[in-house]
């Protein structure tokens, strides 16, 4: 398979966020002329905070309603109350949910209190909703600097799906800051799968900031490998990278 992954260059990450927001709510509206649902994948994390912001402000400023948009999020730490600091839950609330029109029973976060013994089930079943929803219209993604998208780590496989993962140390060390010291990072997460986020229809990475530009670079010029699970990206047949210049600094 060739690789297929487009690469945009922005001036900076605002200009990659307003793009990334007016494609979201272009999709959003066009399904909304046709009485259909808008699908889609959601990231955490810093970068697409703005993109979230654009799409809050289109809704009060431009009349853009998130009626018929169902949501899917990656991941969410394991174990993770919804109302703790570092949820998933809470961010997306803050910086999305609490703003716009999205009907509640339409959002859906992983579950970070679910019991271990009950994970392979709740797993199976957030497979099965985006499946019911009819597949994830467009994901949004970020990029870890161990090339995870989603909560997928090195060794993480083409196949994977919705499931239970141990968080690689460079990952903690990263959430570390957040949760006042890396032994607070919690161990383990539940994310959508490599096989989940690459049957998405579009799939649309952010990467901002230098530290981004070197997995960047062997995302978009390396071989396909587990041992950078966004490599798998390259066999996709409609994704985009929005990437500002020091994000893409390295990629030729
Ligand atoms: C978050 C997620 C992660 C982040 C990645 C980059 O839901 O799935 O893959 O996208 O860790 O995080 P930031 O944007 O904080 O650099």
């Amino acid at each position: 398979s060739g690789n297929g992954i487009a690469i945009q260059i922005f001036p900076d990450s605002d200009l990659a966020s307003r793009a990334a927001a007016d494609e979201i709510a272009a999709l959003i509206r066009s399904r909304a002329s046709e009485q259909r649902c808008c699908v889609l994948g959601l990231a955490t994390g810093s970068t697409p905070v703005r993109v979230y912001q654009e799409l809050v402000r289109q809704h009060q400023d431009e009349g853009l309603s998130l009626e018929n948009v169902i949501t899917f999020n990656l991941d969410e730490y394991l174990p993770m109350a919804p109302d703790a600091q570092q949820s998933y839950v809470r961010f997306m609330q803050q910086n999305l949910f609490n703003h716009v029109d999205i009907p509640a029973q339409n959002i859906h976060i992983p579950d970070g209190t679910i019991a271990t013994e009950d994970v392979p089930n709740y797993c199976r079943d957030y497979e099965d909703r985006i499946i019911r929803a009819g597949g994830i219209d467009l994901q949004l993604l970020g990029i870890g600097r161990t090339g995870h998208i989603g909560f997928n780590e090195p060794g993480s496989t083409a196949d994977s799906i919705t499931r239970m993962v141990t968080l690689d140390p460079v990952t903690r060390a990263d959430a570390a800051n957040d949760f006042g010291g890396i032994e607070k990072v919690p161990s383990h997460a539940i994310t959508m799968g490599v096989r989940t986020i690459l049957q998405s229809r579009r799939i649309r990475l952010l990467a901002f900031g230098d530290h981004k530009a070197s997995i960047v670079q062997r995302t978009i010029e390396g071989e396909v490998s587990t041992d950078i699970p966004a490599t798998y990206l390259q066999s996709h047949s409609d994704v985009q990278f929005l990437l500002d210049p020091d994000a893409a600094a390295l990629t030729s």
